[in-house]
């Protein structure tokens, strides 16, 4: 990809999504001209190196935005409520990672291999002008998830998927990674950790059923955990299938980076055979398909690092003729954060990457 005149901003630079912003600019030479990078007050001053170029990292200020094209925002709901709006008003598209959009009417929910045709069109050396907008990254397990099933929907149609998941540390931040590695050095030493301040229990050596705040209000929602019904309203709305019954059940485990998932899903019309239903897999944008042939399984550390949603174990369920059971694993920090967004941007370009990682 030739360097070309898009100016970009990253918001939480410092933190695990924010530095794998920066590692993706890098190996898929994305063409800026101009990289702000922001965090905190406590990160002011801290450099970084991106392309070959050292950028220091500032904090969020007025006007901090102007002339800017494009600002990936990852850091958190707060900041974004605050500053994405400031982003658009200064003539960006804002690209945010938190929650704090993504089920706003009138706000895309981006995912490329699923709604591309929903984004707005920008050309390099352009402001986006009436185009600047907020466009929402969808939560990390809802992408990899909506990414297998978009070619099961096309071809045979959605009725019920049912997904499990297997969600690593790095989901939490800098600071999930940080409490497992020192529980797990501690409960290596024969003492038994403590919860810390990021997870609601002990993660070393434990799995945990809750990711974010019960709800409790006696809706439709009650009992489910906030990650839960992320995954299950931000599917419908991206694959916009308003009516597809989604039911999801979320768990933290001790392994550091990437999420696994579980999935059973319910076709409208069946699949012919196993080998039907793979080689539909092994087309869809986005997959990598490991088959029954290939005797093999993708884990989460496989994962790690891969741009890729890997599938496998793909089989039927013996108790229904039209539900299938899948894996899928991808890695949080990149499908399921800042490649996604990277990728949002590169599609708004017209953009091929210079290269993509396995
Ligand atoms: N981790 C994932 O797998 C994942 C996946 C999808 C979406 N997300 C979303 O991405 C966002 C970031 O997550 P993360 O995992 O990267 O968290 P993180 O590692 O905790 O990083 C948070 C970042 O926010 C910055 N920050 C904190 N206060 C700020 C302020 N007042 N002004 C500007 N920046 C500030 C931090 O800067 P300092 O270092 O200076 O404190 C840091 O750079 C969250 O909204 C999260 O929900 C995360």
């Amino acid at each position: 990809m030739a360097k070309g005149d898009i100016r970009i901003g990253v918001v939480g630079a410092t933190g695990v999504v924010g530095e794998t912003f920066q590692i993706l600019l890098d190996q898929r030479a994305f063409p800026f001209s101009e990289l702000r990078l922001f965090a905190s007050e406590a990160s002011r001053g801290l450099k970084r190196n991106v392309d070959g170029r050292e950028f220091e990292v500032t904090s969020l200020k007025d006007g901090c935005f102007d002339g800017l094209d494009i600002v990936f925002f990852s850091s958190g709901d707060d900041i974004s409520k605050e500053w994405a709006p400031k982003a658009v008003k200064a003539g960006a598209v804002a690209i945010d990672n938190s929650g704090a959009f993504r089920m706003d009417e009138g706000v895309i929910l981006g995912v490329p291999e699923c709604n591309a045709d929903l984004f707005p069109k920008l050309k390099i050396g352009e402001r986006p002008g009436a185009r600047a907008q907020i466009i929402a990254n969808p939560n990390c397990s809802t992408i990899q998830l909506v990414v297998a099933l978009k070619p099961l929907a096309d071809r045979y149609g959605l009725d019920f998927v049912r997904v499990s998941s297997y969600q690593s540390v790095s989901g939490a931040g800098k600071a999930g990674i940080e409490e497992l590695l020192e529980q797990t050095k501690l409960a290596v030493e024969g003492e038994i950790p403590t919860k810390g301040a990021t997870f609601p229990k002990p993660i070393a050596f434990d799995a945990i059923p809750q990711i974010g705040s019960f709800v409790t209000d006696g809706s439709a929602d009650d009992g489910f955990c906030s990650e839960e019904i992320k995954i299950m309203k931000e599917t419908r709305k991206i694959l916009r299938l308003p009516d597809v019954r989604v039911s999801a059940f979320t768990v933290r485990i001790p392994t550091l980076n990437s999420h696994a998932e579980t999935v059973w899903v319910t076709l409208k019309k069946p699949a012919a055979s196993l080998l039907e239903i793979e080689a539909v897999l092994a087309e869809a944008e986005g997959v990598e398909l490991f088959s029954r042939a290939s005797r093999d399984y993708p884990t989460q550390a496989f994962a790690s690092g891969a741009d890729p949603v890997y599938v496998g174990r793909v089989h039927k369920d013996p108790n229904d003729e039209t539900t299938w059971m899948m894996w899928v694993v991808s890695d949080n920090l990149r499908k399921g954060a800042a490649l996604n967004g990277i990728q949002i941007a590169e599609t708004m370009y017209g953009l091929k990457p210079a290269a993509e990682v396995r």
